[in-house]
């Protein structure tokens, strides 16, 4: 198994999902586990902290020692674990469990910015990608455009200012009465609509300005939907859907099309959980090939939380000497550059 490798052992716990996983040289996955809180939580309409630590606590390692299957404890070379951003109750359980083994098997431990393996993720899949390349992060809890001269220099060139794209999703989902979590059934609706039936709002900010605003296409949504609905009439939810997609597009494709042109970067990767979203991967897709940008987006599972993707960043900062000891603190915020 081993024959030569680096095998690091990852472990992400920041949100709703519990995972393991086992990646050799930071490229080549071994093992990819992952066990969704997202039943449990739903009846809540999103994930209440408390309980997701609870259940990473009662999952967590059987999660890991399915993760680990044949390899033995002596074959890792390094653990890897998620410290932020994230629930820090959440972080912190997969924070102790990661100390735990690395203390038992005196193997060094290795913090990782989560946002650090969204971007990593991307390595997985294509394993000839290098540094420098642009990055568009897009989850639940992140959008921002990262510059990634090299996989320990990356530098956020803009963010959001409030909503992040995921939160936006999961909140019209929740107005149009979908469930949690939104992004998926969003996706799948706005695929029988029509994008151009109702046209909301794209907010650009500042002429030049790479960061991002989301709250109002949300707020528009909800008060679109508050007045058809006083006027006794029930909107097409799929054109809803739709129109609310479409516009969320339009600004992330016209700004990671601005910071390529601003950084000159020639490769583009799209991560985190709204990656998996099939109008957006195609969205892209057309604009690159219409500049001539390599894009790179992992599979959908990738895309969102895994902890195969907590591994690969770990290996590359344990090959840069970074190492943790057993003071690593979970932090609910935490800079990425
Ligand atoms: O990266 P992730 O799993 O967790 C965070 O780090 O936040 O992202 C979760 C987010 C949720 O907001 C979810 O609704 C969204 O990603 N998402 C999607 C899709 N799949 C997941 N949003 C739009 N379309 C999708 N297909
Ligand atoms: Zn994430």
């Amino acid at each position: 198994m081993k024959d030569g490798k680096t095998l690091v052992l990852g472990i992400e716990t920041s949100c709703d999902e519990t995972a393991a996983a086992v990646v050799a040289d930071g490229r080549e996955i071994i093992s990819n586990v992952i066990a969704s809180q997202i039943d449990v939580h739903r009846v809540f309409g999103g994930v209440v902290p408390e309980i997701a630590s609870r259940h990473h606590l009662i999952a967590v390692n059987e999660i890991a020692a399915e993760a680990m299957g044949e390899i033995s404890p002596a074959e890792i070379d390094a653990v890897a674990v998620t410290e932020g951003p994230g629930l820090v109750g959440a972080v912190l359980i997969g924070i102790a469990t990661a100390k735990s083994y690395a203390y038992a098997w005196g193997k060094p431990l290795v913090g990782v910015h989560h946002i650090r393996g969204h971007i990593c993720a991307a390595l997985l899949e294509t394993k000839e990608l290098e540094p420098p390349f642009l990055s568009l992060v897009v989850s639940g809890g992140h959008t921002s455009i990262v510059d990634v001269a090299g996989i320990g220099e990356m530098t956020v060139i803009g963010s959001t200012r409030d909503d992040a794209a995921g939160e936006a999703y999961d909140k019209v989902a929740h107005v149009l009465g979908l469930g949690y979590p939104g992004g998926p059934l969003v996706d799948e609706l706005a695929r029988s609509g029509d994008p151009d039936a109702i046209a909301f709002k794209r907010v650009m900010l500042e002429a030049g300005s790479l960061d991002f605003s989301f709250s109002g296409i949300k707020t528009g949504v909800m008060n679109f939907m508050n007045t058809e609905r006083q006027a006794g009439r029930e909107p097409n939810a799929a054109d809803v859907a739709a129109g609310f997609q479409q516009s969320v597009i339009d600004v992330l494709t016209a700004k990671t099309m601005m910071a390529l042109e601003r950084t000159g970067r020639k490769n583009l990767t799209v991560c985190g959980g709204v990656a998996a979203n099939s109008a957006l991967r195609a969205r892209m897709k057309k604009a690159c090939e219409e500049k001539g940008i390599g894009l790179y987006i992992p599979s959908p599972i990738l895309c969102t939380d895994n902890a195969a993707m907590i591994a690969s960043a770990g290996y590359f900062a344990f090959e840069a000497g970074e190492r943790a000891d057993l003071y690593l603190d979970a932090h609910a915020a935490l800079e990425l550059d």
